[in-house]
């Protein structure tokens, strides 16, 4: 093991025992200790999930990127495992960079990912250059493959950018693997090219899957590409983003395209769309569970948000829950995992609750909640102008849910919650017209809020970092409507 890594897990490792349990969320990933970034390596491996981290230990900023470890037999309940790697080797010492994981023929486990070295052209100028690398491992312990880079960028096709390469997700199919890696092309757009493997170690060149055409941002990264439902999915992040009406913000986004294969095997797009319409999710990755569910965990961050951010707390950045993904109607439908279900605690069902102006459920209250809320018209028209329910609150600080059914928009809002930056803290997502009938379900875990609208047809994600005690909830209408409410709280075992 290097030096760099056995400081890493000494650090890790007396670090965390400094870190209550209480100050982290209850079941959202964190760092073992300092930074967190995209999910990397999403995957089974001795009959457990396996989740590695982009991660900094020494500080709760961005640094020479390592990969953190967890474990997990439930998606849910995680175990941390000692750093599996460090920017310890010529090749990647600026850093490891995403990538993905996979059991190979011979029961090992490879992580592929990138390597970031800063190197000076013949210019003088200092560039950082991405390759891809490999590290088989037995599931705690990996080691570097010996001829790392295993691609480079004279593998790249014409037109393709040297610098930015970077966040391969990999996948066997037939006896061969394949992946999919980010690019930003010379003219600066974004790209996936796709390389495939025998042995996983020399790769060739296949085929540049989708160009961006410079439709939605500038770079994209961290691709997915898998079968979902009869149809091929691609989804990624780009970086530098236009905003397009309530779909598509500026800066860092998430993109899923919906497409399928024509007769020569090329991806032919149907459908774009955002992946997740809140302010801090990026980066997704997903896994084929055992049973056959697709399922998905993003960075619950977004890198034009992390000024959110607790000075106290000794970690930054957390795993969003994990979605069980679906389509319909070609369009992607997102469910909190259903494990969720095993750490349901106390139930409060409220059924025809009449509101009107103002209403708070008294017995309706917490910060860890998995919460569903469905309102609808007393009349056949519209009998409400807006519905709104305030969460985390304490009287000071509070966040919001906002529903206009004239407009069909969600809006969430955390201006109030505590944070003094001035970053985004609201957003606003169009939704299906259902004559002021909606439903939305609330994950609350202590610093997070996810909101699924409408059965998964939407999800609005954001961080909210207001102390823990303020755990008031209460529901308001313009005018009246009725209400039905379920509750359970969220406990560990
Ligand atoms: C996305 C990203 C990746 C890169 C990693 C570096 O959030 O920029 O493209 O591999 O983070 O930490």
């Amino acid at each position: 093991m290097s030096n760099k890594l056995e400081k890493a897990r000494e650090y890790e490792l007396k670090k965390e025992k400094t870190i209550p349990e209480e100050q982290r969320p209850l079941f959202h990933l964190t760092p073992r200790c300092g930074w967190m970034n995209d999910p990397n390596g999403f995957s089974r491996y001795n009959g457990e999930y396996h989740l590695f981290y982009q991660y900094y230990p020494y500080e709760t900023v961005w640094g020479p990127m390592h990969w953190g470890h967890a474990v997990s037999s439930d998606l849910i309940t995680w175990r941390y495992l000692p750093a599996a790697l460090a920017p310890d080797e010529e090749y990647d010492g600026a850093g490891c960079f995403s990538g993905s994981a996979i059991e190979t023929e011979d029961g090992k486990h490879m992580l592929v990912y990138t390597g970031v070295q800063k190197k000076e052209d013949e210019n003088g100028e200092i560039h950082e250059y991405q390759t891809q690398c490999i590290a088989i491992g037995d599931g705690e312990n990996y080691t570097k493959y010996e001829n790392n880079p295993v691609i480079k960028a004279d593998q790249l096709p014409e037109g393709a950018g040297i610098y930015d390469f970077r966040d391969p997700k990999v996948w066997k199919e037939d006896g061969t693997y394949h992946l999919v890696v980010g690019n930003k092309t010379v003219d600066k757009d974004g790209q996936i090219l796709q390389y495939a493997s025998k042995d996983g170690k020399k790769w060739e060149f296949e085929k540049v899957v989708i160009k961006n055409n410079h439709r939605f941002g500038v770079m994209w990264e961290c691709p997915d590409y898998f079968e979902l439902d009869g149809k091929q999915l691609l989804l990624t992040s780009p970086q530098d983003m236009l905003p397009e009406e309530l779909e598509f913000h500026n800066g860092n986004g998430t993109l899923c395209v919906i497409g399928s294969f024509d007769k020569e095997g090329n991806f032919c797009e149907e459908n774009c769309q955002a992946i997740d319409y809140g302010i801090d999710f990026y980066a997704p990755q997903t896994i084929l569970a055992p049973d056959g569910r697709r399922l998905m965990i993003g960075w619950m961050q977004n890198w034009d948000t992390c000024g959110i951010r607790r000075d106290d707390f000794p970690w930054f950045g957390q795993m969003s829950f994990p979605r069980e993904i679906t389509l319909s109607n070609n369009k992607l439908i997102q469910r909190p995992a259903k494990e969720i279900e095993n750490y349901y605690g106390k139930r409060i069902s409220r059924q025809n609750v009449l509101i009107s102006d103002s209403a708070s459920l008294s017995s309706i209250e917490g910060r860890c909640i998995d919460m569903n809320v469905r309102v609808r018209s007393t009349e056949a028209d519209l009998s409400y102008n807006k519905f709104e329910i305030r969460f985390a609150d304490n009287g000071k600080s509070y966040s919001t849910i906002e529903y206009d059914p004239a407009q069909n928009i969600v809006k969430i809002d955390r201006k109030h919650s505590g944070s003094r930056r001035a970053i985004v803290h609201q957003r606003r997502c169009k939704v299906a017209n259902n004559k002021g009938e909606i439903n939305l379900r609330l994950i609350l875990d202590r610093y997070s809020m996810e909101l699924f609208i409408n059965d998964g047809e939407q999800v609005m994600s954001m961080v909210v970092l207001t102390d823990v005690k303020a755990e008031g909830i209460s529901f308001k209408c313009q005018g009246e409507l009725l209400m039905d409410v379920t509750m359970h709280e969220l406990v560990r075992a």
